[in-house]
Order: C-alpha cells, then sequence, then structure tokens
C-alpha cells in the first residue's frame, strides 16, 4: 500500500466505525455520586429491569442471596462483573451495557473503577449525560460535591439526578423535597441544571422502569423515561471549524493532511488558516477512498485526508481554522485542572501538555487557588494534592493555538503528561490574557528598509552616551511615573538627552484607541516598545513607565532593542499600592466600577529577570532614583563628554 491510500484506509476505516455507531442510537452515561448512596444497586436494577442482564445472571445471584440467607443484593452484578473482569474473562466492567425500546445506553465506567475520575478528565472516556445519585436520608455528602463539580468541568449538561433510598424515609415528599432543593441548589452554584430530579428506590425498583405507588406526590418521569429524554450529543457542526492535523503524507508532488474534524465544516474551496504557523491555503480536495464522487465536505467527527492548492509545509499538531474564527495564540492562558498525580504539584514544575494532537511543553507559572468543592471558594496553595481541583496558569516557550473551552471544548481542554503518565486533565480559559495573534502576524509586505547616514556612534558622540530603554514595570501605584519623572530630571541635568514615555500620558495620544482589555494591553506595549527601540536608535535614553503586565510583551519590546533595554521593576506590595492609591483607582476597582484592574481583576506577571528591582514599599524614592542613577552611570559608562570619535 502507498502511504496515500495507508491514510485513506486510515481515514475509511474510522468512518466504518462512526457508521455502524450511527447504526442504533447510543446514549453515554456516567454514573456519579457519594459512595454509598447506592450507585452499583442502581446499575444492577437498571440491568435488570431493561433485560440487559447476561442470561442466567439474575438466577446466579438469587441463589447466592438465598444461600446467604439475605435480601436480593442488586449491587452483586457489578461485583460479579467485576470478579470475571479480574479473572480476565471477557466483560469489562467500564463498558455496562443497557437498552431500551428507543435506544442503547453504555455506562462508560464503573462506579469504584479506579481510573474512573482519570478518564473522565482526560478525555479518554467521553459520556453525552450524567446520573448522579443522592441518599435521601444522607443528602448532598462530599462526593456528591465532588462529581457534581467534575460534572461542570467536564462541560456535562445533560444530568439527572436520582433521590434514592426512598423506602428508607418512608417515600416522604417533604424530605424528597428538601433533597431536591439542596441539590438543585449546589448544582445551579456551579452552573449545572440537572434536567430531572427523581425519586427513587434502586433496590426496590421504584420509579426506574416502572412508576411507583408508593410516591403518589410524583408526577415527572420515570428514571428510564427520563434518560430516554437526553439526546445524544450532536457532534459540534455549527461551531467554528477546527482541523487539528494528526498526520502529513507526502505523496507524489502532494501532501496530504489527514486530521479529524472537531467542530464545524471543512468544504472544498474553503480557505484554511494553520494555527500557530500561520499559513494558509484552500482546500482543494478531500479525498476518500473508494467513494465516487469524491465528498465536498467534512463535518465535526468525520475524519478525513485533505489536499490544499498550496504546497504549504504543516505540521501534525497544528490546527486548522477558517481565517475569520481561528483559535487564539498564546503562550501563557489558565486551566482549570484536576490533579491526580502522585506527588502534590507546585509552581516551575514543567510537564508535557497535550492539546487536541499538539503536544508541547508547559511551565507551572502561578498555582492561582485550590478550589474547595464544599463551597467552590479557591483558597491561596503553595500545592496542589492529588484529587484537588485548581486554577493554574501554564507557560509554554512555543506558541500554542487554543480554543477557550466554554466555546469549542475540543481545542479548549488538555492533558498533563508527567513522564509517562497522564496526572491531570484541564480546561482552557483565556481570562485575563491577551491573543497575542495581533502582534505575531505581519501584515506588512514589500518593505525594504531604508539605511541612516549617521550611525549610532555618531549620535553617542555628540550626546556623550549611548541610547538605551529603561523599561519601568510594575504595579499602579507602585511608583513607575514619579521615579521616571524624578529620574528623567537628575539625567537631564546631567546632561543626558532623555525622555519619558508614560503610560497615562501615552494613552491620551498615540494610544488614545486603546482600552485595558488583555488584547489593547498587548497592543499598547507592542507599540510603545517599537517607539522606545525609535527613541533609543535616536541616542536617547528612553524610560517607559508603564504597567506592562504580561511578561511576554515585555519581552518582545526587548527584542525590539535587545542590546539597549534594560527591565527595571518597580516593586511595591499590592496591598501597599491599595493603600497609597493615588488616584482612586483601587477603590474604583474594588467596589466594580473599574473592570480589568491590575492586580484586583487583572493578572500582573512579575519579572523573572529584570536588570534591576527597587522595591518602593520597603525604600524611600530617594534610595530608589540613587539606584536607578548608579545603575544608568554603570551601565552607560561613556562618560559625558568622553565618548571616542566615531570612526
Ligand atoms: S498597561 O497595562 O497597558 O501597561 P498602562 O501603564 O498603559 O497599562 O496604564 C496604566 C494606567 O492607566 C494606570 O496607572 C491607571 O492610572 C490607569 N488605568 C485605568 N484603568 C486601568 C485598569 N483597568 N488597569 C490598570 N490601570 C488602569
Amino acid at each position: 500500500m502507498t502511504e496515500k491510500q495507508q491514510a485513506q484506509s486510515v481515514a475509511a476505516a474510522r468512518g466504518e466505525h462512526q457508521r455502524a455507531q450511527l447504526a442504533r442510537e447510543l446514549l453515554k452515561l456516567v454514573v456519579v455520586g457519594h459512595v454509598d448512596h447506592g450507585k452499583s444497586t442502581l446499575i444492577g436494577r437498571l440491568l435488570y429491569d431493561t433485560d440487559s442482564l447476561p442470561t442466567g445472571k439474575f438466577e446466579e445471584l438469587q441463589a447466592i442471596c438465598e444461600r446467604r440467607g439475605m435480601p436480593l443484593e442488586w449491587s452483586f452484578v457489578l461485583d460479579a462483573f467485576q470478579a470475571e473482569r479480574d479473572q480476565a474473562v471477557t466483560i469489562d466492567t467500564t463498558q455496562i451495557w443497557f437498552k431500551t425500546d428507543r435506544r442503547d445506553y453504555v455506562i462508560i465506567d464503573a462506579p469504584g473503577h479506579k481510573e474512573f475520575l482519570k478518564n473522565m478528565v482526560t478525555g479518554a472516556a467521553s459520556a453525552d449525560a450524567a446520573l448522579l445519585v443522592v441518599d435521601a436520608d444522607e443528602g448532598v455528602r462530599e462526593q456528591t460535591r465532588r462529581h457534581g463539580y467534575l460534572l461542570h468541568i467536564l462541560g456535562l449538561r445533560q444530568v439527572a439526578v436520582v433521590v434514592n433510598k426512598m423506602d428508607l424515609v418512608g417515600f416522604d415528599e417533604a424530605r424528597f423535597n428538601a433533597v431536591a432543593r439542596e441539590v438543585t441548589q449546589y448544582l445551579s452554584d456551579i452552573g449545572v441544571e440537572p434536567t430531572f430530579i427523581v425519586p427513587i428506590s434502586a433496590r426496590e425498583g421504584d420509579n426506574i422502569a416502572r412508576r411507583s405507588e408508593r410516591s403518589p406526590w410524583y408526577e415527572g418521569a420515570t428514571l428510564l423515561d427520563a434518560l430516554d429524554q437526553f439526546r445524544v450529543v450532536t457532534v459540534p457542526i455549527a461551531q467554528p471549524l477546527r482541523f487539528p492535523v494528526q498526520d502529513v503524507y507526502k505523496f507524489d508532488q502532494r501532501r496530504l493532511i489527514v486530521g479529524r474534524v472537531e467542530s464545524g465544516i471543512l468544504r472544498v474551496g474553503d480557505r484554511l488558516l494553520f494555527s500557530p504557523s500561520n499559513k494558509s491555503s484552500k482546500v482543494r480536495s478531500i479525498e476518500a477512498w473508494s467513494v465516487d464522487p469524491q465528498p465536498v465536505e467534512a463535518r465535526a467527527g468525520e475524519s478525513v485526508t485533505v489536499t490544499l492548492e498550496d504546497q504549504i509545509f504543516v505540521e501534525r499538531g497544528e490546527i486548522a481554522s477558517h481565517t475569520d474564527e481561528p483559535p487564539a495564540l498564546t503562550t501563557v492562558f489558565r486551566g482549570r485542572i484536576f490533579w491526580f498525580g502522585h506527588t502534590p504539584l507546585v509552581a516551575g514544575q514543567s510537564m508535557k501538555m497535550k492539546l487536541a494532537t499538539r503536544e508541547a511543553r508547559v511551565t507551572v507559572q502561578a498555582i492561582e487557588s485550590v478550589i474547595s468543592t464544599d463551597d467552590l471558594g479557591g483558597k491561596p496553595a503553595d500545592a496542589v494534592e492529588r484529587n484537588e481541583v485548581a486554577e493554574v496558569v501554564l507557560r509554554s516557550r512555543e506558541v500554542l493555538a487554543v480554543d477557550e473551552f466554554r466555546t469549542i471544548s475540543r481545542t479548549g481542554r488538555f492533558v498533563l503528561i508527567d513522564e509517562y503518565d497522564a496526572v491531570a486533565g484541564g480546561v482552557l480559559s483565556m481570562e485575563g490574557y491577551p491573543d497575542q495573534r495581533q502582534s505575531l502576524t505581519i501584515k506588512s509586505t514589500n518593505i525594504h528598509a531604508v539605511e541612516h547616514r549617521v550611525p549610532a556612534e555618531a549620535r553617542a558622540h555628540r550626546n556623550g552616551h549611548a541610547g538605551g530603554i529603561l523599561w519601568f514595570t510594575g504595579l499602579s501605584g507602585a511608583g513607575k511615573s514619579t521615579l521616571a519623572m524624578e529620574v528623567e530630571q537628575r539625567l537631564f541635568a546631567k546632561g543626558y538627552q532623555v525622555y519619558v514615555l508614560d503610560g497615562d500620558n501615552v494613552r491620551r495620544g498615540l494610544n488614545s484607541n486603546l482600552g485595558f482589555s488583555p488584547d489593547d494591553r498587548a497592543e499598547n506595549i507592542r507599540r510603545v516598545g517599537e517607539a522606545a527601540a525609535l527613541f533609543a536608535d535616536a541616542g536617547f535614553i528612553v524610560i517607559t513607565a508603564f504597567i506592562s503586565p504580561y511578561r511576554t510583551d515585555r519581552d518582545r519590546a526587548r527584542n525590539a532593542a535587545p542590546e539597549r533595554f534594560h527591565e527595571i521593576y518597580v516593586e511595591a506590595d499590592l496591598a501597599v499600592c491599595e493603600q497609597r492609591d493615588p488616584k482612586g483607582l483601587y477603590k474604583k476597582a474594588r467596589s466594580g466600577e473599574i473592570q480589568d484592574f491590575t492586580g484586583i481583576s487583572a493578572p500582573y506577571e512579575p519579572p523573572v529577570s529584570a536588570e534591576l528591582v527597587v522595591d518602593t514599599s520597603k525604600s524611600p524614592v530617594e534610595e530608589c532614583t540613587r539606584d536607578i542613577l548608579d545603575y544608568v552611570e554603570r551601565r552607560f559608562s561613556m562618560q559625558l563628554g568622553k565618548v571616542a570619535e566615531p570612526v
């Protein structure tokens, strides 16, 4: 087989599988709940009531229970499956099937199965709907909360709650209502809306397949009716196109790009943009093995091979989209992760990340909070322990193409891998961080640089010093402007050509069209970085006083004039800045009058290797000024009037 044929047969085999799955509708169900609230019993009962037990299983179960002189114990069904699995017999507890007249169901993971949560969070297993079991007597417990929270992280929208063991509370309507209220309250707090809440007794079969006479006050659906009303989650066709590249095969002069359409629709003739490489071409064909005529479109969920009109070089891991709705490009993002590593996660830790078909190394820049599933409050923490949920900031060296999980779940979810083990699954958010696409996209073409006839040395000679950038960064109220103006005045007095570019000033003119959204801040800093580089080239010492909250932006500013760039971190604790509050802005930010305020509701990433740090919460202005002046005199050592003649 040629590589092309291989690629096509792979794609064809996948198509075959997909078609087979469509033959009879299959809904993937996950069953969660607190230990002992009755998950196993419920599953056993569901299998029995739907006639889905293997032949003879029920009789076997009856015999065992009789022998032991105990009432029928449904959870033994699962135990029996487990035992067979342990003996390496064919039944897999992770695949328990049952059927109704409407369709087939598969419970994708059995309670108590060790890999359960891991599979769910890593996306190894995915469910269409969830069944949350709550004990009528005990109500919401720790795992009810934890599992409920996971449903939220996983974006599961179809949730049925069963209030189990109603027989133990005498089918008391008031008790049911109280538990129902408690569960609904908790779930709605985390954005999960239970579609059904059904009072049941798994052990005795009430309201599972048949309406129970013992709960005449309940008029809703039985559990099976409720399940039958769920929809098999349809593939996200209406969402923007995402086509992660899985493989690229070279075949005669052409490149065949193989992948699975994760969302949207890909059509012949569409212009595709590949991210992060930013290359683009039109789809020439969608190749299919022995299909006539050749397809003209591929929809979410289909694996296909495409060829492009131009022979651009794209690689595995890139994500193709349409040009108008591309993924974000970034080197930093937030992750809400579920950590199941054996050792705690700490800041600075580096791991491999898998996002769609891309693999990249990421470092934990910060652990923002560990989320308690009790009250959903976030508390600051230095480490994330096994089985905890945390908000972290991750940084990659390479630019990644990502999506908000909220918008496109398939390319907004990732797995972290340490050595060879999956240690966390997470969902991605760009909240507070800019899409770097704008800064990475070069639109000017046919540009030819013109050379100056005045060499840098000549300018330095006339000024008595070389040009350079003193890049002040720090929180609002840290003292950047105060120090900048002070240093400017002193340097000027010493004969330096010096000028301050200050945030508030530049935003009145050059950058008056920019606000404080992450993207606008990135653009603000990009322009100032370029302007500062021009000033430095003109021979000035330019002092910039901008919060410049993102590391990536400061690094880019540095790259605009690497030899001349000096990063000066004007440090001050947030509490001190807030107390100073020279412009009354912190107060407004706290009251919600100003959005996205740095340090309060927008991130600040402190420098990791600033050339100089001055701490204004510890030292007075005079001392900080001295430190900066000393630094300038040391670094710009061509003393005034003593610069060598230009050659
Ligand atoms: S930056 O983040 O884009 O670098 P810049 O330094 O230009 O910010 O502007 C910061 C100044 O704008 C602050 O000193 C403050 O006076 C004012 N400001 C107004 N709104 C905000 C906000 N949401 N966050 C931070 N600063 C703000």
